[in-house]
């Protein structure tokens, strides 16, 4: 199937990520199922897809009479079944757990369309395992959006096992047809290519904090002055604890057990504190936006820490050959989040050498193999 035949697609789950990448569909032009497991949740959902609709309409982004169209152009759900039965393309977007997404894809394995492909939005897990569960694994494959999805540009298609090359071609086409950047992900490689990047340095924002070596918002009142929209700790909850806490899990089991979940998250979990998506994570959030107060700015951090850890991350996806290319992962870094910049062009900025230096000493100073930087950051040839 090209993407051009692609009329119908049906999102699974109404939460944060399944309500967005619903919206996008719509905008798109196409006509859209969305699901999910309580009337409550689909509601909600569509509730925050007319919200952000009359945003963009208040911005003349849309015409009144167009975000009509796309209201009418939705159906909500309550059953897998019903909601995939005639999609041309599925998008799986319900929590990270494994087993729960092995029985998402059961079921829409069973219902769907034999011609539809079946995308999973998973931030970090193997589509590879989750496609092992269908019989039709060759149209398996993953499909990554970020966090708002009406507003970040990245889309990360990603290969399994048994990923057809018709299936990636199709996927990426639906994402420049859904006005996204993708990037290919060659290699189903846990957390890909954006999460991936940016997962060591949530070891170390953890220790940060776990130490006493700093207060969240020091640190964000500092990324926020020098441009960043968001500061890393209210991006953590903007996203979810639970997504960093489940996500930190996986790594910890699949690639080093530096990636085990702080004491410091596992107590906002077990206290319910998620984030924006309760109201209290590290912030409070119970009246929308927490208020970073520049002045609390810590002067003496030096972002080039950040960006040392991530350009060192990166430098082993080009050693797995997750990605073709440094330019692949740059073109990710820049449209997956607020920046707007690669790693790898901020990198050459700061130098390879002293980035390495940086990396070592971290390494050290907290007993972190991960923080090691690689044979590739110290030639620095990228
Ligand atoms: N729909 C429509 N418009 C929206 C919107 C939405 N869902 N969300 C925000 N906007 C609009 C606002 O209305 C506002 O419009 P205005 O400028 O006309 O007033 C504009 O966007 C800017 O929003 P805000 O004033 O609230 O604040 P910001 O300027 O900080 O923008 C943000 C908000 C776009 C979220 C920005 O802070 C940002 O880019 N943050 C970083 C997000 C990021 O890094 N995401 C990636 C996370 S990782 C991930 O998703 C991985 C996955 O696996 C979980």
């Amino acid at each position: 199937m090209k993407a051009e035949d692609i009329k119908k697609i049906t999102v699974i789950g109404a939460g944060d990520m399944g309500h967005g990448i619903a919206e996008v569909a719509l905008l798109a032009g196409y006509r859209v199922a969305m699901q999910d497991i309580e009337q409550r949740f689909v509601e909600r959902g569509l509730g925050r897809i007319k919200e952000s609709l009359d945003k963009l309409v208040e911005k003349q982004k849309v015409t009144d009479e167009n975000r009509k169209a796309m209201l009418g152009n939705i159906e909500t759900f309550l059953d897998i079944g019903e909601a995939v039965k005639d999609a041309d393309f599925a998008i799986e977007a319900v929590p990270e757990i494994m087993d729960l997404k092995k029985k998402v894809f059961e079921q829409l394995d069973a219902a769907a369309p034999k011609h539809a492909i079946l995308a999973s939005n998973t931030s970090n897990m193997s589509v590879t395992e989750i496609a092992l569960t269908t019989k039709r694994p060759d149209q398996v494959v993953g499909m990554h959006f970020f966090n708002p999805a009406v507003m970040m540009k990245l889309v990360e298609v990603i290969k399994g096992e048994k990923t057809s090359e018709e299936t990636m071609q199709t996927t990426y086409d639906l994402a420049l047809k859904m006005n996204k950047v993708p990037v290919r992900v060659e290699k189903d490689s846990i957390g890909f290519v954006y999460n991936r990047v940016n997962a060591p340095t949530q070891i170390y924002l953890s220790l940060l904090v776990e130490r006493g070596m700093v207060t969240p918002e020091e640190i964000d009142a500092r990324m926020r002055k020098i441009g960043m929209p968001m500061g890393p700790y209210e991006l953590m909850d903007y996203v979810g604890l639970d997504v960093a806490y489940y996500g930190g899990q996986y790594f910890a089991e699949r690639i080093s057990r530096d990636y085990e979940p702080s004491d410091w998250l596992k107590k906002k979990i077990d206290a319910g504190e998620l984030g924006k998506k309760t109201g209290k994570g590290i912030f409070d959030w119970s009246k929308g936006r927490p208020e970073i107060d520049l002045s609390k700015s810590k002067e003496d951090f030096d972002p080039a820490v950040l960006i040392a850890i991530q350009a060192n991350e990166a430098t082993k996806l080009l050693e797995e050959g997750v990605v073709t290319s440094a330019e692949e992962i740059d073109k990710a870094m820049a449209s997956g989040g607020g920046s707007g910049i690669g790693t790898f062009q901020m990198a050459r900025g700061i130098g390879f050498e002293k980035l390495a230096g940086i990396c070592e000493d971290l390494a050290r100073e907290f007993g972190v193999k991960v923080f090691e930087p690689t044979e590739t950051l110290r030639k620095g040839n990228i």
